[in-house]
């Protein structure tokens, strides 16, 4: 994958190009590879390896954004009910996306963070993570967090059982425990919360991703499947984003119009 190089300057100040209207942090549900393959006729395979080629192009168009978190729903803990020759494929499309890509994600100052349950995928799997996580641990212009075996309610299980753990060897009392310690046990502890959710295919809704983080989050909601999901299409949610106005359950502001990108639209 050929990454936008950030110049010297950007890496000696760590200067980030994000405009006042573009969101930190963006988490996004990349649905209807299926339905794109049998569109056409195709193996559904293919649509998930066109997929990856939308992912690429999503990770370029982030650094062009200036993001600074970009979160890719790649396999949920839903998705090990599918026939297992597609779970296999996804599982070689991760493979094959981490050795392919990694230099370059490296190389173009990308950190690589991945959520969910790592226990269960194989030790080759594990390992390629890990080694993603390693080697681009101190990177600063992006963090693009992989969702893969990931299911929000086992996440907030999980915290929930861990605090409980805390609280029977008495180094938590239950009266610490509020939303800022609990969101400190999740796999996203440190990601600030997405601040826009985009869901390609048509479907309207959250099937377990980030369920806990996306209290605040903007939704837009893509009629065109995965694999069609490009830079111009990224540009145009942003642009909706930017007309959004945030009030976080206070009071409004002025009425927002859209800075970004002027003119394109979902
Ligand atoms: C949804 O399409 C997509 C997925 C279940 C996986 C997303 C995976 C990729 C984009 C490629 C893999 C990338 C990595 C890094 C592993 P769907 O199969 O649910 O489509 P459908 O709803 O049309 O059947």
């Amino acid at each position: 994958m050929t990454m936008p190089e950030a110049t010297t300057q950007e890496r000696d100040k760590g200067m980030k190009t994000r405009a006042a209207d573009v969101p930190a942090h963006v988490g996004v549900i990349m649905d209807g590879n299926g339905r794109w393959a049998a569109a056409r006729g195709l193996p559904r395979l293919e649509g998930h390896r066109r997929g990856v080629e939308a992912l690429r192009a999503t990770v370029r168009a982030a650094l062009d954004f200036g993001l600074d978190y970009l979160t890719v729903y790649s396999f949920s803990v839903e998705n090990w009910s599918r026939p297992i020759e597609e779970v296999t494929d996804l599982m070689g499309l991760l493979k094959r996306f981490i050795r392919h890509d990694l230099r370059d994600l490296h190389k173009a100052h990308v950190r690589v963070k991945i959520i969910g349950a790592r226990e269960p995928l194989q030790p080759d799997i594990r390992a390629l993570l890990d080694e993603a996580e390693d080697l681009t641990r101190d990177n600063d212009r992006l963090t693009l967090v992989v969702a893969f075996n990931y299911g929000s309610r086992q996440e907030i299980a999980g915290a929930a059982r861990a605090i409980a753990h805390k609280v029977a060897e008495g180094l938590l009392q239950p009266e610490d425990i509020n939303e800022h310690l609990f969101a400190s046990y999740l796999d996203t502890a440190g990601i600030p919360d997405p601040d826009l959710i985009i869901r390609t295919s048509g479907e309207q809704r959250l099937s377990n991703f980030l369920m806990w983080q996306a209290a605040y989050a903007e939704f837009v909601f893509l009629p065109m499947h995965w694999p069609d999901f490009n830079q111009q299409a990224f540009a145009a949610a942003l642009t909706e984003f930017a007309t959004r106005e945030r009030r976080f359950g206070g009071v409004s502001a002025a009425p927002k119009k859209s800075k970004f990108l002027g003119g394109f639209r979902p």
